[in-house]
């Protein structure tokens, strides 16, 4: 089985799929999900559906990048609570992203780090988002205050170099579509680069569908083309890449059940 450790069930354009979905995703060995918040309406939705479908979806909560400048001790105190229910197994998306900038740079440290802190209190990883940032995140990350923190860099998109200091960290690299991307090379030498046992696979659902799929709505049922093309690239059988990327999954998200 499959676990995909990183979809947006919660986003408009398949919360009212799900449950076609949730049955192509089991067809396809892709037994559970990770419902990733990226502020607080789409937290609360992560929750409402793991509460749902509590064999299939987990979630997790957290403020994206892009709404740091909403973020504030209101805000923290309300996360604070809602990451303490059972089937919350992250604090997530959350990290830095200088593509966009779609809140300005301080806000985004400052919501980054109180999350980095929050994770840290109630021991949950964290799903971490980079986009242009790498040396900027995996600086926060090297801080002796998040030295217990652990999580997963999701959709890789780093160097070779960056992906070696991230394992070394103890993080994992969220391995997704863009895996399968004519152009993405960087992508498939991490994923050889580093140790298997520090690899997730996910989708990123609905966005960056994987190839044949490209620029159409992705969905957790692919999970299963982006460990296919692993198992092609680390030559070995699909049956292998899944059993290890899904023991990994457990171990970077204990609550996971
Ligand atoms: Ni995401």
């Amino acid at each position: 089985m499959l676990i995909d450790t990183h979809c947006h069930y919660n986003h408009e354009r398949l919360e009212n799929e799900i449950e076609a979905c949730l049955l192509r995703a089991e067809a396809d060995d892709v037994k559970q999900c990770i419902v990733v918040g990226f502020n607080r309406d789409s937290s609360e939705a992560a929750v409402k559906l793991a509460e749902r479908y509590p064999k299939q979806v987990y979630a997790a909560v957290g403020v994206h990048p892009h709404d740091s400048k909403h973020w504030n001790t209101d805000t923290e105190e309300w996360f604070r609570q809602i990451s303490l229910h059972p089937a919350v197994v992250a604090i997530g998306e959350i990290g830095l992203d200088f593509h966009y900038d779609f809140s300005p740079r301080p806000d985004q440290y400052a919501a980054f780090r109180s999350q980095m802190r929050l994770a840290k209190e109630v021991s949950l990883p964290v799903i971490l988002h980079c986009r242009e940032a790498y040396p900027e995140t995996l600086a926060i990350l090297a801080e002796p205050e998040f030295a217990e923190v652990r999580g997963v860099m999701h959709c890789w998109a780093g160097s070779v170099e960056e992906a070696k200091q991230t394992t070394a960290l103890g993080y994992w690299l969220g391995i997704g579509g863009t895996l399968t991307f004519k152009n993405a090379e960087a992508v498939r030498a991490s994923a050889v680069a580093v140790p298997l046992t520090s690899l997730l696979v996910e989708t990123d659902a609905p966005y960056l569908a994987p190839m044949p799929h490209r620029g159409k709505r992705n969905e957790p049922a692919y999970t299963r083309l982006v460990a296919e093309r692993l198992a092609e690239l680390r030559a070995l059988p699909y049956s292998e890449i899944a059993h290890i990327t899904t023991k990994n999954a457990r171990t970077c998200f204990p609550k996971l059940r």
